[in-house]
């Protein structure tokens, strides 16, 4: 595996190719992340990694300085999954002057949900995405790049940029992967107690059980479950940000009609100091 760091290398090693498969990661590798390489693989004539913790998409309260920076642990696994390019650009590389343009996702999409927990999130990923996007596809007749659907919300958004810009690039989904016990594997998972990983996979659980409660009696009392199902987390230690069941197709609130529209049910919440997200299409 080649590993570059300056935006000039990254574009010749990729010269000789015409159909990378990308996967854009804040480092910090787990299962979920290398399940990604290795369905990318196949899609493109050359793999390409990234690992950039990127601090525009970090609110000055949040973790962007304790953020896990495994980098050794990390190229061992992208080298043993088989990953060709690891981009790893340093900040100077990738921001070498203040980042003033930028990309800045539609409000209806982008400042609910998390963007309502987290104002600014998706405008940093969004710039983000777009610059790793320009420095692995320029001048590329085509590409795929892969996003794990832990992230619902960012992978939407995403495609939505690469629609509305026409860029030569299919977003492609992946599925989230679980632990054993149903937990949805994530590298803020290394963030939690003995005590809280054992707690934490009452997220995924509140999730189903909202889920299964909104098909049986009925979307009219859609928000009376949410919320019932928000105190039940609560009185397990939790301080629930959202849960909540929307459309797949835009993330807005189903209306009592939409009995056959897809739905997925989305929730974020916070164990102790560690924020956790997760969802489940239903
Ligand atoms: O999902 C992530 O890890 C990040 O949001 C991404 C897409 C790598 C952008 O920094």
């Amino acid at each position: 595996m080649k590993i570059v760091h300056a935006i000039t290398d990254l574009r010749a090693e990729l010269a000789p190719f015409q159909r990378p498969a990308f996967v854009a990661t804040m480092g910090n590798l787990h299962d979920g992340h290398i399940a990604l390489v290795d369905q990318a693989k196949p899609l493109g004539d050359v793999t390409v990694a990234s690992i950039f913790v990127n601090r525009l998409q970090f609110a000055p309260h949040e973790d962007f300085d304790s953020y896990p920076r495994t980098w050794e642990a990390d190229c061992d696994r992208l080298r043993a999954a088989g990953c060709d390019v690891l981009f790893a650009p340093r900040e100077a590389d990738l921001y070498p002057e203040p980042q003033t343009y930028k990309v800045h996702p539609p409000t209806e999409l982008a400042d609910i949900l998390e963007g309502h927990f987290r104002p600014g999130f998706f405008t940093g990923v969004s710039t983000v995405v777009m610059k790793l996007f320009s420095c692995v596809f320029a001048g590329k007749a085509a590409g795929i790049a892969m996003f794990g659907k832990k992230d619902y919300q960012q992978v939407m958004i995403v495609r939505r940029m690469v629609r509305q810009f026409a860029l030569p690039i299919t977003i492609v989904p992946g599925e989230t992967l679980r632990a054993a016990d149903g937990l949805a594997l994530s590298s803020r998972n290394g963030y939690l107690s003995a005590q809280e990983r054992s707690e934490a996979v009452a997220l995924s659980r509140a999730l189903q059980a909202l889920g299964q409660a909104v098909t049986t009696q009925g979307m009219a009392k859609r928000e009376t479950l949410e919320e019932e199902t928000m105190q039940a987390l609560a009185a397990r230690g939790w301080t629930p940000d959202y849960l909540t069941v929307r459309r797949r197709a835009d993330l807005l609130p189903p209306h009592g009609n939409d009995a056959a529209t897809p739905l997925v049910v989305l929730g974020a919440a916070r164990l102790g100091s560690t924020r956790l997200i997760d969802n489940l299409e239903i």
